[in-house]
């Protein structure tokens, strides 16, 4: 069965890295119909806006895609291309894991962790009034009111609704994906100490909500001692539970711990649509010098095999990489060796095909 698939190849490394992810997944004997639809920088120089409604579309109609990095201008007007996709695909988790790998040196061996994010609210809710607006100024008189609360007459003011709905859903998601892979604990992270509105209301949801998988351990910790968690002993951890920003900021410590952002996939998870992605962004300084590592995009290739019922091809994938890595003979410069993007594409697209023939011939008796 072939399936069809919306395909962004975003800007910076991004078409770099995600023809290199393509080109594996045809390795691996998964038929795919790519639907190409180009976001970012480029498209905002042609047509105005970064995300055309087309790309919107594409994914409505195929509910899936595998998407490289955009990005971000700062100070343009425009919001961010992956915060409005998730937004508006209503994408509300992002799932990362963070896996030791053979032959990547890093600080730590025998990691593996699960992030689970929150993706819309939070922080990222876009409620932002810029310093010496009429709006903030409104609020500002607003707030004096209420409070007494003082906003300095010269600071900038993001608000961060965190809601029980919100965060009711990201809970169980966060739970039935524990229990469908056999993670035996959650750890929810949150500073509810100092921001009781917010923080405590992912804290107080998912601590209650919690009680209904009793097969699952579930433990909280204050956010900044979760980073010393994970920068001294992350085996100690399973699945974290984030709300938005934090989860941001620790994806990219996990990335850290195993070998760095070249090697981290991630997924956007929605109840209609999906959208694969590297943790990653578009490496302005070193994109389109064919040197990006594409593991972390060929990786979140393997997730979406997962999500499409695939899970042979997914498998060779994977395996692949691994085999690739523990070989240590191609390896890109973030890894500390001389391979180009498109050296350690071919090499994992051969070792997939490989093991997908070597499979058959083992199916076929
Ligand atoms: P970045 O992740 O693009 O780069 C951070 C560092 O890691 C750089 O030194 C880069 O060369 C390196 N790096 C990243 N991916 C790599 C790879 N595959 N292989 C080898 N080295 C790699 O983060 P940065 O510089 O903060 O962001 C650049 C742009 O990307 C910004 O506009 C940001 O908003 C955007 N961004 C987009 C994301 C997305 O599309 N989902 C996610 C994160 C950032
Ligand atoms: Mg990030």
């Amino acid at each position: 069965m072939s399936h069809r698939v919306t395909l962004i190849p975003g800007d910076g490394i991004g078409p770099e890295v995600t023809g290199a992810a393509r080109r594996v997944v045809e390795a691996a004997g998964v038929e795919v119909e790519w639907e190409v639809h180009d976001a970012g920088a480029v498209v905002m120089e042609r047509e105005g806006t970064p995300l055309p409604d087309r790309v919107l579309e594409s994914i409505r109609h195929t509910r899936t895609a595998l998407k490289g990095p955009i990005t971000t201008p700062v100070g343009t007007g425009f919001r961010s291309v992956n915060v409005a996709l998730r937004q508006g695909l209503d994408l509300f988790a992002a799932v990362r894991p963070a896996l030791s790998l053979p032959g990547v040196r890093s600080r730590f061996e025998g990691v593996d962790l699960l992030i689970v994010r929150e993706n819309t609210e939070d922080l990222y809710a876009g409620i932002e009034f810029r310093a010496g607006s009429s709006e903030l100024d409104a609020l500002r008189e607003r707030l004096r009111a209420l409070g007494p609360f003082e906003v300095p007459h010269d600071a900038g003011v993001t608000v961060k609704p965190i809601s029980v709905t919100g965060t009711r859903r990201i809970v169980h998601f966060a739970f039935d994906l524990a229990q469908r892979f056999g993670r035996r604990r959650i750890t929810v992270g949150h500073k509810a100490s100092i921001m009781p509105h917010s923080d405590g209301v992912f804290l107080a949801v998912a601590t209650a909500d919690a009680a209904h998988y009793p097969d699952v351990e579930f433990e909280e910790l204050e956010i900044d001692e979760m980073a010393l968690t994970l920068a001294s002993e992350p085996e100690r951890l399973d699945v974290l539970l984030l709300p938005n920003l934090y989860g941001d900021i620790v994806s990219d410590l996990c990335a850290g711990l195993v070998g760095g952002l070249g090697l981290a996939p991630g997924a956007n998870i929605g109840w209609e649509y999906a959208v694969f992605e590297p943790v990653h962004g578009s490496a302005p300084d070193i994109a389109g010098r064919g040197l990006a590592n594409p593991v972390a995009t060929i990786l979140s290739a393997a997730m979406m095999l997962d999500h499409l019922h695939e899970p042979e091809g997914a498998g060779a994938v994977r395996a692949a990489v691994r085999q690739v890595l523990a070989a240590g003979e191609t390896r890109t410069p973030d890894l500390g060796g001389t391979a180009g993007t498109e050296a350690i594409a071919d090499a994992i697209a051969g070792a997939a095909a490989r093991i997908r023939e070597r499979g058959g011939d083992a199916g076929d008796g």
